[in-house]
Order: C-alpha cells, then structure tokens, then sequence
C-alpha cells in the first residue's frame, strides 16, 4: 500500500510499505478516505520529537471504510464509515474510567503521562498512522465511531483532533457567561477554540498571531477581535490594556514548543534544545491573564521546562488546566452542534493533497504558503 514515509526532519515521502494486518482480537484494520496533517505532525516533521523513527508513518486524523475486523470486535463491521480519534485507549482502565482518554494506562508502554496516538513516535507508543491507505486502528470496539447517516466526511475529519481539542482548550478554561477569553495561536486548533469559547458563552474573544491570513480567517469564522503580536510591544501589556488593565479571565496556548516571538525563548527551546520547546506562549498566557485567572495549555510541549514563570502562578493564584484531548468524550456534544449548523468544521480544509504528494503538503503546511490552514491528504480508492 501507498503510505506517508518519514525519512528524517523536514524529509517525508509517500512510499509502498507492507500492509497492515490484524495483531490482535481487537484490531481493525481501516481503509483510509481523509487524513489531516496536524500542527503536532510539524513537531516530527521538525525533529522536535524523540524517537521519531525512520520509516515511520505519520497520521492522527483520519476517516475511513472498515475493511476487516479481528475476532473478538462487536461493535464495528466490514464497510461501515468511520472517524478515528487520534488517541489509542483501552475504555477500561483507572484513567479511561475517568474519561481521560488522552491518559489511557494500557496502550503507551513508554510512558506514564500520556496513552497511545497514531503515528506519534515511539512516545506514544509507536503506532503507525493513518497518513496511508490503510491502517490498523487497535482497540477497535472503544475507539472508533460509526459516522452519523447526515455527516459530511470533511466535518467527520476535524472531529478527530482539531474541533475536539479546541473545545476542550475552552473547556478547561471554565469560561463563565461574559469572560474574555484571549487564544494564542490562529491555527486549526486556536480557531476552533476561539468558536468554541462562544458556544460556552465567553462575552470576548481576542486571537492572537503573526498570520494575516490566519488572522483574517479567524476573525470571520469565530467574530472574534484579533491582534498581530508582531505589532506588539509587551503582550501582557497590551492585553492589559484591552481589558481596563484587569488582564483576560482566561488564556489558551494553542501554539505549544515551536512558538515564535521571544528570539532567547526560540533559540534555547528550539534551535539549542536547551529547554523543551519555547516558552514564549506560556509566558504570554500567565502575564497576561488577570489574577485568579486561568490558563488552559494544549500546546505541545516537551516533558521538561525551566524558563516558566512560575512564580507568577503562585503570586496571581492562577489555575493551569493543560491536556491532550480526550476526543472520544466530545463527540456527542460537538456532533449536536454540527448537526445544529452552528459550527462547520470543514470550513477550516483550505488544501486537498492525493496522499502521493505528501511531501508538498508538509513542505505547504509547514511554512504557511499558499494560505494554507488545513491539509487534507486523499488516498486513491481502489
Ligand atoms: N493537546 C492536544 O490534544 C493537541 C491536539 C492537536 C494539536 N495540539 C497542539 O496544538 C498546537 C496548535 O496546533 P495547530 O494544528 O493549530 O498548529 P499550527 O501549527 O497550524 O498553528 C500554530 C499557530 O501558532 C502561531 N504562533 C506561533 N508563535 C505564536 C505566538 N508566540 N503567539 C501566537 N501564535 C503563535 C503560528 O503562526 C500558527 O498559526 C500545536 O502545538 C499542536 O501540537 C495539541
Ligand atoms: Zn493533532
Ligand atoms: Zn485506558
């Protein structure tokens, strides 16, 4: 089969790789019709991730037609349409339990923070992903849900990461019926938190970013207010000073380690690998909330930090909510709401890509050309 091949940073081509095949009783083994490139996929494809391994296949948001299932799989059949979360959870264990899907014990046996993705490296368990025409979906009968009959296969895509992961960010800033809430980062993920930030009844939303065009679109698809860092002194000031000096009630990092802005932050955190990624957005988020405030991080970033104000979280009795979503919890929620038309999701989908192209599509993607925000990469259909 045709699959998205990485070669090393900033290196990925579409290659034939060996099918995959059922492992195990709960495995499905999906046929691909979308896959998205996610800003996290940008976090391999610069290097940024550790054991990121040759060969591996990239892909954490995709759809498809179930082509086979494993023996002990109830709840999907051959030929039903679905979306795939990008988390890989087992629905039974302590963290499952408790809806932190993005949390599961049982799939990432290298480490205990986060569960299992597709195709995120070897840190996450070293799934392949669903950039490819197939791929095997494990625990087949918790993860993956059968399309709704009315559901537009574009709006489905988003479901699995971007729109989810948005709403969560505005979630876990327990916005109240009138806050201002200021995301950072004018990416698919920020955009869908600025909507979202509506829909739970924020008064204000501000977008911040250096993208006119991402600006432009946020500012149209989420009526929100929108800020240029690049044409801003001192960003907590200037948040400050839109707010009668009291500071946001709450702050989103949709941006995470490759943030730009802060020339120390970016040269220790991304060029130098002294510290894990650029604080710069943390920075932000912290200073410019007001005090009592919170700040909710999806951003993301690497295990461990130094250059983080942390002294003004203490100080200004902020509450820092930070995750990776739990996409399987959203669902329901954010499927009334697309079947109500108050969002679109695939409005965002500004690129289709046959997955041949691959390489262009990251190359497009990652450097902001062709006023890309969202890629979607087509297998051809056999
Ligand atoms: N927690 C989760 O479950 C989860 C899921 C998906 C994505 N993510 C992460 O969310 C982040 C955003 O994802 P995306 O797909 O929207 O990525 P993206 O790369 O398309 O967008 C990031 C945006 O941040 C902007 N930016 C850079 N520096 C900034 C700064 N200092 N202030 C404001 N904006 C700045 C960039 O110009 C860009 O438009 C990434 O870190 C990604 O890894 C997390
Ligand atoms: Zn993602
Ligand atoms: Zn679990």
């Amino acid at each position: 089969m045709l699959a998205m091949d990485y070669r090393g940073p900033y290196r990925v081509r579409a290659a034939e790789k060996a099918e995959p095949k059922i492992e195990h009783p709960n495995d499905a083994i999906v046929r691909v019709t979308r896959s998205c490139i996610c800003g996290s996929d940008l976090h391999l494809y610069h290097g940024l991730v550790p054991d990121t391994r040759v060969g591996m296949t990239f892909g954490h948001e995709f759809c498809g037609i179930v082509e086979e299932v494993g023996p002990s799989v109830q709840n999907l059949k051959k030929g039903d349409k679905v979306l795939v979360p990008f988390n890989i959870f087992c629905g039974t264990c302590y963290f499952c339990k408790k809806e932190l899907f993005s949390n599961c014990h049982n799939t990432n046996p290298s480490a205990t923070a986060v569960g299992g993705i597709f195709g995120y490296s070897h840190t996450t368990g070293g799934y392949d992903g669903g950039q490819a025409e197939l791929v095997r979906v494990p625990m087949a009968d918790v993860g993956p849900t059968v399309l709704p009959p009315d559901m537009d296969e574009d709006d489905a895509v988003l479901l699995t990461d971007a729109f989810p992961t948005g709403y969560q960010a505005a979630e876990m800033g327990g916005i109240r019926e009138g806050d201002t809430v200021v995301v950072f980062g004018a990416g698919p993920v920020g955009i869908f938190a600025a909507k979202s930030a509506w829909l739970m009844g924020a008064g204000r939303v501000i977008v911040v970013d250096h993208v006119e065009y991402r600006l432009e679109f946020v500012r149209n698809f989420a009526q929100c207010e929108i800020v240029n860092f690049k044409e801003v002194d001192d960003m907590a000031i200037h948040i400050k000073k839109m707010t009668d000096w009291l500071g946001a009630d709450v702050c989103i990092d949709a941006v995470g380690a490759e943030a730009t802005g802060n020339a120390l932050q970016h040269l220790t955190g991304v060029k130098l690998k002294l510290q894990a990624g650029a604080a710069t957005v943390l920075h932000w988020c912290i200073n410019s909330v007001r005090k009592g405030g919170t700040v909710s991080i999806v951003g993301v970033y690497g295990p461990t930090f130094n250059m983080v104000p942390i002294g003004n979280v203490v100080n200004k009795g902020l509450t820092l909510r930070a995750n990776q979503a739990s996409v399987k919890r959203h669902l329901p929620r954010l499927i009334e709401h697309i079947q109500a038309g108050r969002i679109k999701p695939s409005e965002v989908i500004t690129h289709r890509f046959p997955l041949e192209a691959v390489a262009d599509a990251y190359h497009i993607f990652s450097s902001k050309l062709d006023n890309c925000i969202k890629p979607v990469l087509l297998p051809a259909m056999h």
